[in-house]
């Protein structure tokens, strides 16, 4: 938020990956506090362990994040991303609904699926951002967690197909 929002001074590529990292800073942030409360509603074992261990992986990703701030040198805690709220807050309705366990763990993977890849989306962009201005230590930073990201994505679709569905369905 905020990056177009001055008349004053136009934002360069460099502003704009600045923007993307602080985006994803907050939402990071935001999952760190959301991802416990989704561990704890979760029925599945296997899938609360999942959400437990990628707490500390995110944990490790906003740590990256604020290592990266030191790299290119700018302020990284100066917005709120307004989509991981939205993400967050149908999250939140999931788990304080009523369902059965397993439908319930269903939902609770597509409201964490719908994050990962709102991650995948803005580290992607940042990653491309990066490569391009020659910020290469930068841009392999932000490649890892891109690839995180997208194996959190992979093991909640397993954990979905081979393990939550089934239960569901058997409903
Ligand atoms: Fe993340």
């Amino acid at each position: 938020m905020g990056l177009f929002s001055s008349k004053e001074k136009l934002p360069t590529m460099e502003d704009l990956l600045h923007h993307e990292l602080a985006d994803l800073y907050s939402a990071e942030s935001q999952l760190v506090e959301a991802l416990p409360k989704m561990a704890k509603a979760a029925n599945d074992s296997t899938l609360r362990n999942a959400f437990t261990e990628h707490l500390e992986e995110t944990k490790r990703q906003r740590d990256r994040l604020r290592q990266i701030a030191g790299m290119l040198n700018f302020e990284i805690d100066t917005t709120t991303c307004e989509a991981m709220k939205g993400l967050v807050k149908e999250g939140e309705e999931v788990i304080n609904s009523e369902a059965d366990p397993a439908v319930r763990d269903a939902a609770l993977i597509g409201a964490a699926q719908r994050v990962e890849h709102y991650e995948m989306a803005g580290y992607g962009t940042a990653h491309t951002i990066a490569n391009d201005l020659g910020h290469r230590d930068v841009a392999n930073l932000l490649n890892e967690t891109l690839q995180e990201e997208k194996n959190a994505d992979k093991k909640l679709n397993e954990i979905a197909l081979n393990r939550v569905n089934k239960k569901a369905e058997r409903m």
